[in-house]
């Protein structure tokens, strides 16, 4: 693989955005024995080829996760044949049981044929739900009166990816839909990710212990229009959210920034160091994928000048990137932890943290401050070659869902200023009247946060999984590991 890269990237604290990178070349050859992160530069950009070794080094160490929700077994079944043979593929179900036999028993014929590792586990499986209540994360558990189950939702299934990775002992995740229906571009995806981590974690020689993470953003979305194709460039709630965001990230980076630097907010394909995804905090369902950027700069955008007497966090005091006034932090004020506003009014027993209710990360170090790890991410954003033909049939219902989830975690930041937040309350009001989850003057639900996956106890998940092991369909030793 060949992928152009530019210098330009947006630095919020120990964040670093990157502009969006091409695909060059799918393959570039033989000829390219060690990968050059610095090769010739071409019209003020740069392209750097990867290097076959460098690619499958990553691959051995990267574990798939596919979230599916009734998808058709057949376009599963391209998805599951697209992903690079090193790959671990671990499949997340929320399917109907019949299905999910179905798409189980596929990847079990397939993974057996091609002798390669897979993971197969239903989101409902009480097996699983037992063992994060026992590690430590009963708030992604619902149903404590019948049988206990992990709660609906995409970001719940990446979760239970996220840890079965772990417990196999993978560097990196990646997450590709069940619904792709091109196998080839599935394949294109996962090469990305291998490249994207690659350059990530080795462009910058300083950059000891950075975390890595590569989203994509796909050449087009194609649809059927009067019976032929169109290739939009953008989807409809990708469109929406990258607005929203590239708007607070111009509130964050004091306006120096590009106002279309942010492509990927909903980007559902994606990968990361498995560290980086231990510590990040995932929320519900379509939210998980913005909320990854809102809960990274919340983190790691550095401190600041909070002058707000309404927000009772004592002042940061460390090095200022950018300071906020007074003004564009009143949204603190919203702190309320309403849980009834959360997404799912679920029993109290097992509701989680609203976004808003958390306390910022970063307080005053204590003098004299320990020497700390490098706590520097990069973001990689990467366009494709392939343009993302997936299944478009799910309704309106389904994108505006999409949009006020995404929409929720930008309304929802602490960093989000008064008037973003007026303006972004008129644009739902006008726009997303009637969805769930948002109200008639326009607010939207608080988003339901789990706390990072990495506070879990994961001997002791291992050991429940372990006396439950019906939960999970396993193919090949790497993926045995799991229970061991
Ligand atoms: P879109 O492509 O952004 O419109 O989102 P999709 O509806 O296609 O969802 C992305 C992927 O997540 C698909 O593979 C879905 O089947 C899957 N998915 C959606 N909801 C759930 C869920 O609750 N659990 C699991 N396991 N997968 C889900
Ligand atoms: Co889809």
């Amino acid at each position: 693989m060949r992928l152009s890269t530019t210098l330009a990237s947006t630095r919020v604290g120990d964040v670093h955005i990157h502009e969006t990178f091409q695909v060059i070349e799918l393959d570039a050859g033989h000829q390219v024995e060690e990968t050059k992160l610095s090769s010739a530069a071409v019209d003020g950009s740069y392209t750097v080829p990867f290097s076959h070794q460098a690619i499958h080094a990553i691959e051995k160490e990267l574990a798939i996760i596919v979230p599916c929700k009734d998808e058709d077994v057949s376009i599963l079944d391209g998805v599951l044949h697209g992903i690079p043979h090193d790959c671990l593929i671990i499949l997340l179900s929320n399917s109907k049981p019949g299905n999910y036999a179905a798409e189980r028993a596929h990847l079990m014929d397939y993974c057996t044929a091609s002798q390669r590792s897979s993971i197969a586990a239903h989101q409902h499986d009480a097996g699983i739900a037992q063992a994060f209540i026992a590690a430590g994360m009963p708030q992604i558990v619902t149903d404590n009166r019948h049988t206990p189950h992990i709660r609906n939702g995409k970001g719940e299934a990446m979760i239970i990816g996220v840890v079965l990775a772990k417990l196999v002992g993978k560097r990196f995740v990646g997450f590709v839909d069940a619904d792709n229906l091109v196998a080839g571009s599935v394949h294109e995806y996962c090469k990305v990710y291998a490249a994207g981590l690659h350059y990530a974690l080795h462009c910058d020689k300083q950059d000891d212990g950075v975390r890595a993470m590569v989203r994509i953003k796909w050449n087009s979305k194609p649809k059927v229009q009067d019976g032929e194709i169109v290739f939009e460039k953008s989807g409809r709630s990708s469109r929406v959210v990258n607005h929203w965001m590239n708007r607070l990230l111009n509130v964050l980076d004091n306006h120096c920034g590009q106002t279309d630097m942010i492509q990927t907010g909903n980007a559902g394909e994606h990968a990361m160091s498995i560290d980086y995804a231990l510590e990040l905090k995932f929320a519900t369902g379509y939210a998980v994928e913005p909320y990854q950027l809102i809960d990274t700069w919340e983190r790691l955008a550095g401190s600041v000048a909070i002058d707000n007497p309404r927000v009772a966090e004592p002042r940061h005091t460390l090095a200022l990137n950018y300071t906020l006034k007074a003004a564009d932090l009143d949204n603190e004020a919203h702190n309320s932890s309403d849980e009834s506003t959360a997404a799912d009014s679920s029993p109290p027993s097992t509701t989680s943290t609203p976004a808003s209710s958390r306390r910022p990360s970063l307080l005053p170090c204590p003098s004299p401050c320990p020497p700390a790890p490098s706590r520097k991410v990069r973001i990689l954003q990467i366009q494709t070659r392939n343009p993302h033909f997936h299944d478009t049939g799910k309704g309106a219902d389904h994108i505006s869902k999409m949009q006020a989830e995404g929409l929720s975690t930008i309304y929802h930041s602490r960093f989000a200023p008064e008037t973003l937040k007026s303006e972004l309350r008129h644009y739902v009001q006008a726009n997303l009247a009637g969805v769930a989850g948002v109200s008639e003057d326009g607010e939207l639900a608080v988003p339901r946060i789990y706390p990072a996956i990495g506070t879990l106890d994961f001997a002791v998940f291992r050991s429940v999984l372990k006396a439950r092991s019906v939960a999970l369909q396993i193919v090949g030793e790497d993926a045995g590991a799991v229970l061991l």
